[in-house]
């Protein structure tokens, strides 16, 4: 508990002061106590909200997602209510703190009814104080299921979807397991044009023998919806999926890379602008909430599994919810949605400031790092200095930038700001 200011200490007790206080510092919640960083102001803050489930389990995914129809009917009420009972519980970590983006990731949140995105986004806003103008995403599949609702989104104050289309080649959306073919890809599309003024499209890469033609037939149906904001991942083995067990033929290594340089440029000659690794925009339509991440801003995620990275003037503090959406639910209602958290240690937090602004492709400034990590720039002097050194980073002394070399080999540059 803390002592109040205004509680006198009686003339018997003036011995014992400094344990007391000592006493009352320990009893302090741990984000309040005196700590190593020094952090001149607290970073804009994002909202995270994680809804489990899919229609089916792909097998290239490690995210936290879960078939639903396996349980029966989706649990909408039930879920709300833990997420309502999960914020109420976070509110004393980011007491007065205006959110500036709201992100529905998923799973697939588009299966959730648009009467409860409605009522999800009235908790929020009943909760903590988010901008008329904050950018609000929701993650969509493309099947007909979901597109019939997405007016009704956009109605509920949704204003950025997010497709995920991975192919508009049906042989290989099969290769993926999906549920949705190409023309309900396209029917999507145009859909989400029609309701939002900005929308992404999530498209996969190097897929199951795939060759450059393919590659190139699907990069460019892609764009010729003209979508404001793209992103186009390379297939990536996950550990603990159906593809890391049993492997599909995918392009090697050479032809990987060859796409990835590919894609880039037909995204880029189409006027969407290459601004992270995987994420293309056209002016004005950066995504704000993953930028938020990318500049080390902070994030309260709610929802199973979710992941927050929260900071104080004196520490920064990282929280994982309970990941199977059943306990998940069952300890939110209790008031414990949290299952760990943990400080970031001063070590830790040059590689992973790194990890994030360098993905940016423009950088950031220099004073940022301070900034957001409460450290001096002393503290990564070095590491600039010998990545300058090796041509990995631009030599300008304001800013942190990696050169077009140093994009392309990212592991090497974090490699020099580990522990
Ligand atoms: C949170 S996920 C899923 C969103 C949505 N449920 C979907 O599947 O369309 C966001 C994106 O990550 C990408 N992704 C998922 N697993 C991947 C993998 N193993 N390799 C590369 N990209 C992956 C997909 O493009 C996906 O749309
Ligand atoms: S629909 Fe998306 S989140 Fe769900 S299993 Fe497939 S890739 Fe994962």
């Amino acid at each position: 508990m803390v002592t109040s200011p205004c509680i006198p200490i009686a003339p018997e007790a003036a011995a014992d002061a400094t344990t007391a206080l000592q006493q009352s510092a320990q009893a302090l919640p741990q984000y309040l106590r005196a700590g190593t960083l020094q952090l001149a102001s607290l970073p804009p803050l994002s909202l995270y909200v994680h809804l489990p489930w899919c229609l089916k389990k792909c097998p290239y995914c490690d995210f936290n997602s879960h078939a639903w129809r396996e349980d029966g009917a989706l649990p909408e009420q039930a879920y709300l209510a833990a997420l309502r009972a999960d914020l109420d519980a976070a509110l004393p970590l980011i007491w007065g703190r205006r959110v500036q983006s709201v992100f529905l990731g998923g799973g697939t949140p588009s299966l959730f009814s648009p009467d409860a995105i409605d009522q999800l986004l009235a908790d929020i806003r009943a909760r903590v104080p988010l901008g008329p103008d904050a950018e609000i995403t929701l993650e969509a599949n493309p099947g007909t299921f979901e597109r019939d609702r997405f007016a009704a989104f956009a109605q509920a104050g949704v204003n950025r979807l997010s497709i995920g289309v991975q192919s508009f080649d049906d042989a290989k959306l099969q290769a993926l397991g999906r549920v949705h073919d190409a023309r309900q890809a396209h029917a999507a599309v145009d859909e989400a044009a029609r309701h939002f003024a900005s929308f992404n499209l999530d498209l996969m890469f190097a897929l199951p023998q795939q060759d450059m033609m393919g590659c190139e037939a699907d990069v460019r149906a892609a764009l010729a919806h003209q979508p404001p904001h793209l992103s186009l991942y390379q297939l990536t083995l996950e550990p603990n999926t159906l593809f890391a067990r049993q492997p599909p033929p995918l392009p090697d290594d050479d032809l990987g890379a060859d796409m990835q340089q590919a894609v880039a440029e037909w995204a880029e000659a189409a006027g969407l602008q290459r601004y992270e690794v995987s994420a293309y925009a056209a002016p004005g339509h950066r995504c704000q909430h993953n930028l938020n991440y990318w500049q080390f801003g902070d994030y309260l995620g709610i929802g199973a599994g979710a992941h927050s990275k929260i900071s104080f003037a004196h520490r920064i503090v990282r929280q994982t919810r309970w990941r199977h959406p059943q306990r998940y639910m069952e300890q939110a209602d209790r008031g414990a949605a949290v299952e760990t958290q943990t400080e970031v240690a001063r070590r830790d937090l040059p590689f992973e400031f790194m990890l994030n602004a360098l993905r940016l492709r423009e950088g950031v400034p220099i004073g940022l790092y301070a900034q957001r990590t409460g450290m001096p720039e002393s503290s990564i002097a070095r590491a600039v200095q010998t990545a300058q050194a090796k041509g990995l980073l631009h030599p300008n002394p304001d800013h942190l930038q990696t050169t077009p070399l140093g994009f392309l080999m990212l592991n090497d540059v974090l490699k020099g700001f580990l522990p």
